[in-house]
């Protein structure tokens, strides 16, 4: 075997950086020994009003879990994020926005930001928002996103944002789990030239809503939509009509910020929750750690604002430390594959910060669109959602970054809030697809399925030993679920669902899902989810879903399909059951691949092998392993034929 690649840290970077190796040595070290006292040093960097008096109190024990940071300390995560850079950088910009048409762009100052803020905070509270109660985001990339979120956590109230680019069944399902009191969202949103009817799936989520009182549109496209008196509000004539200074509202560090949804091994998908001290204090230190984020830096984060990437690294991050970020609507392909290298070019991005999906995708395209542009601003690289394979993190680090950018691959989850894996900048030269070493006070550990702790190189489940203070607390109404998921498998450890090898200088390499979920470009899918979407169509009896590899996606979505008796396996079924999915749950649940089967292999207690079905999905015809659990042979050579036959 070749001895692995290793890049060292580029030559001059770690003079001027935040942390180099020596200061990763000391302060991982301190962070470990006496985790009250680093984290204590880190809180330092918000605002408190009311500084607490104990910084931990936390134990992983199933029976009796306990997640507490600076629980007694009380603050207002607006004034961290907006109100602490006034009057300094008042007509800096905040937020350079590229919107999907080329040429229409906008810059909001920060004092422009906390204007809006305030003015939307009041009218939140005019429409009886209080303290506590949450409110429903669902918008597309446009600034009044980072409005929005920042009025809702000045006056206390809870935010959860959901993807545009989900379907109005998917948001009804998130409102009325959170039992949401206003929806913010807009009259259209645009991606790809294309635009999305966001007001129409809105109007249609609430319809059956009884708590929702109010829904704030937008004018993003200023298309008609209908617009019930009322209960509906212009954002632009009720911020307008506010009074423009709201006072911040105290809360407790454990005080919710925010929910977030995320797919797991159910069908539901579970709203994650994270509060607001600890939250904001692993947000904020480690952004600017591990971008290596220097004043006068421009950031660009291009997640969508429905993910956890977004809501830490692309919000609250460069919010918290004051930094201008671009904000881009659209999509990487449109009007032409060079579009993002035109806006590193146009704002002289310094920190990029994207996922593998659409570096492969973009790799596909050549270098023509790339070289086109001068990237030479670009410093740090960052990688995020799914494992990045070499042969991309090559590409990216040679054609984006010109071979000078280190690349921070940031492993973290929706339930771990902020990073937990990655190589600092400054400090860990890169091996191509690893996500290296454990953040500060971060405490890694491999468990076998027995759950012994494997010491030195090998494999097996990624786990996490002791509290960071950014980790959800909860899943909202189910506690339960919350501590058999994540706790309950590995006593006294955090279990992430994912597999991780560790190589002989302590690096991790994290492989990706072990439980029953699909990252789909790096979207979390979950297979029951799934199944239930396609389960629900009349013509089918039954489904089983799994992942396959799929070149650009990583993992694309198999369905295997078996239809009611006097349906028949016809294109245009097929093509009714993929509409159906994506009308349910969202485009990016599209299934690639279809497969008619007459029957699906079960054990005799009659549970599907999704074993043979992953192998039969990623064309591995052999190896199937013990089939004699299988109750009817026959079906297996079945579903293998039709494979082979459909290649
Ligand atoms: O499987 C891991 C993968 O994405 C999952 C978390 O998804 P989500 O909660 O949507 O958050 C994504 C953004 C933080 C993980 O369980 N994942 C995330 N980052 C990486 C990764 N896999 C490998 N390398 C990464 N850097």
């Amino acid at each position: 075997m070749s001895a692995p690649e290793t890049y060292p840290v580029p030559p001059g970077f770690a003079a001027r950086a935040h942390v180099d190796a020596a200061a990763y040595e000391r302060l991982y070290r301190e962070s470990i020994d006496d985790p009250d006292a680093f984290w204590r040093g880190q809180a330092a960097f918000i605002d408190w009003l009311r500084p607490f008096t104990r910084v931990s109190d936390t134990r992983f024990d199933p029976d009796d879990l306990r997640i507490q940071w600076f629980a007694d300390g009380a603050l207002n995560a607006s004034v961290n994020c907006v109100d602490r850079h006034l009057p300094a950088k008042a007509a800096q910009p905040a937020i350079l926005w590229e919107g999907d048409r080329v040429g229409e762009s906008r810059t909001v100052s920060w004092g422009e930001l906390a204007d809006q803020v305030n003015r939307l905070a009041n009218v939140l509270k005019g429409l009886g928002v209080a303290k506590g109660d949450v409110v429903t985001i669902y918008l597309p990339v446009i600034p009044e996103v980072f409005v929005a979120m920042m009025a809702c956590v000045r006056i206390g109230a809870v935010h959860s944002v959901v993807f545009s680019g989900f379907s109005s069944e998917s948001l009804e399902n998130r409102i009325a789990d959170a039992g949401a009191k206003v929806l913010i969202t807009a009259d259209e949103g645009l991606r790809g030239g294309r635009a999305v009817p966001l007001k129409r799936n809105a109007d249609r989520a609430v319809a059956g809503q009884p708590s929702i009182r109010h829904v704030v549109v937008v004018r993003r496209t200023g298309a008609e939509v209908p617009f019930t008196p009322g209960r509906d509000r212009w954002y632009d004539e009720a911020v307008a009509a506010a009074d423009p200074w709201c006072e911040p509202v105290e809360v407790g560090a454990e005080d919710p910020l925010f929910i977030l949804y995320t797919s797991g091994s159910t069908g539901k998908p579970k709203g994650l929750v994270h509060t607001t001290g600890g939250y904001l204090v692993h947000a904020g230190t480690s952004w600017r750690i591990i971008f290596d984020w220097h004043e006068g830096d421009v950031f660009w984060c291009t997640a969508d604002v429905g993910w956890v990437t977004a809501h830490t690294y692309k919000i609250y991050g460069p919010l918290l430390n004051g930094a201008t970020s671009v904000l881009f609507e659209g999509v990487p392909t449109w009007p032409d594959s060079s579009r993002w290298w035109s806006i590193i070019e146009r704002h002289r991005v310094n920190l990029f910060y994207t996922a593998p999906t659409a570096l492969r995708a973009l790799m596909r395209e050549g270098e023509g669109p790339v070289a086109r542009h001068d990237l030479s601003s670009l410093r740090v690289l960052g990688s995020v959602g799914e494992p990045i394979n070499p042969e991309a993190w090559r590409w990216y680090h040679s054609v984006i970054g010109g071979g000078r950018c280190p690349i921070v691959d940031t492993y973290w989850q929706t339930e771990t809030g902020a990073v937990l894996l990655v190589p600092i900048p400054g400090a860990i030269p890169n091996k191509p697809g690893k996500a290296a070493k454990p953040y500060f006070g971060i405490r890694p550990a491999i468990l076998d399925a027995q759950g012994r702790v494997l010491e030195g190189p090998g494999d097996g489940n990624m786990c996490f030993a002791g509290s960071w203070p950014g980790q959800a607390r909860t899943i909202l109404h189910d506690h339960e679920r919350f501590v058999r998921t994540y706790f309950a498998p590995y006593p006294g450890y955090f279990f992430t669902g994912d597999g991780v090898g560790r190589d002989e200088d302590g690096y991790y390499r994290i492989s990706g899902r072990v439980d029953d979920v699909i990252n789909v470009s790096g979207h979390r899918l979950g297979t029951v989810e799934l199944e239930s979407a396609i389960s629900s169509h009349p013509a089918v009896a039954e489904s089983a879903v799994v992942g396959y590899p799929h070149e650009v996606k990583g993992h694309g979505v198999f369905a295997y399909v078996t239809l009611k008796a006097g349906h028949d396996e016809s294109e245009a079924l097929h093509r009714e059951i993929v509409a159906w999915v994506r009308e349910r749950i969202g485009p990016i649940a599209t299934p690639d691949v279809i497969q008619w089967a007459p029957a699906l292999p079960k054990n005799r207690a009659g549970k599907i092998l999704r074993r043979i079905l992953s192998k039969v999905a990623a064309n591995d015809f052999e190896n199937f392993g013990d089939t004699s659990t299988v109750a009817e042979p026959g079906v297996v050579d079945d579903i293998v034929h039709r494979r082979q036959r459909d290649l």
